[in-house]
């Protein structure tokens, strides 16, 4: 696990942004996994203004979703593929082609599932998956107490997952109970993760998936046990952390 601690934010995304830009430009025809969430919309910022300013090309890139709100259609307003266009694909030069996403209407869930893992089969794997990190420790919607081999399938959201996500959702809108979502063994088969994890909420699931025992309560700490991790973290996201971890130098 290599591990960044930067000055703050800004750094922080800047620097989640230009690993993605490396693997775009060793691999053009980069699969990427995509992660949605607060986070990752300032990195989305960034990927568009590589895009713009230093000619960041994603007409290779394929990309692949980490999750999707069961029941919601890619187009109803709060699922995760109208956030990834509005964040990202509808701003850079990704082919439509190229953008998977798991279907949360889709009539057969388990079904779906099965299917998304061959599709990710199919491109040879994912080259660079994107990870924030849940309050409880969760990647994708793997909710603590998931299995560390799990594949995608459908998850029951925790509780502290969906108080964390009400946020987003209003009374008009009821705010779905479960999740598709690729699995613990699915995002550990990527070649290269990286995870953006800031501000002092995310501390304690920050302390466990660095420093803990690997447990299914806490899973994020699997990533200890994945060759090619980076983790990227601001001051206050690092303050439960024991050992010492220096200043990233970006
Ligand atoms: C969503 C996802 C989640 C989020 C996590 C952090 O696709 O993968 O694991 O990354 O819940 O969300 P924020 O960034 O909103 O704190």
């Amino acid at each position: 696990m290599k591990i960044f601690l930067c000055v703050d934010a800004a750094q922080a995304t800047a620097l989640a942004g230009a690993q993605v830009q490396q693997q775009i430009m060793r691999k053009p025809e980069s699969v990427l996994g995509f992660a949605t969430g607060g986070t990752m919309e300032a990195l989305y910022a960034e990927l568009i203004r590589l895009h713009r300013h230093q000619a960041l090309s994603f007409a290779g890139v394929r990309s692949f979703n980490l999750d999707e709100y069961l029941g919601l259609s890619g187009t109803h307003s709060h699922s995760y593929s109208h956030y990834m266009h509005q964040h990202l694909f509808d701003h850079v030069n990704i082919q439509p082609q190229h953008i998977h996403l798991l279907q949360g209407d889709a009539a057969d869930p388990v079904v779906e599932a099965q299917a998304y893992e061959q599709r990710i089969q199919a491109v040879d794997g994912i080259d660079l998956q994107l990870l924030g990190l849940g309050e409880n420790g969760h990647i994708g919607f793997n909710e603590p107490s998931s299995s560390l081999a799990s594949r995608t399938r459908v998850k029951r959201l925790a509780p502290d997952t969906l108080a964390a996500n009400q946020r987003y959702f209003s009374a008009d809108i009821s705010q779905p109970t479960h999740a598709l979502t690729m699995g613990i063994g699915t995002i550990m088969d990527a070649r290269q993760v990286v995870m953006l994890a800031l501000g002092a909420k995310k501390a304690d699931a920050v302390a466990h998936m660095i420093e803990g025992p690997i447990s299914a309560r806490w899973p994020a700490s699997v990533l200890q046990m994945h060759p090619q991790t980076t983790v990227i973290l601001d001051a206050p996201a690092a303050q439960h952390l024991a050992c010492q971890i220096g200043r990233a130098h970006v």
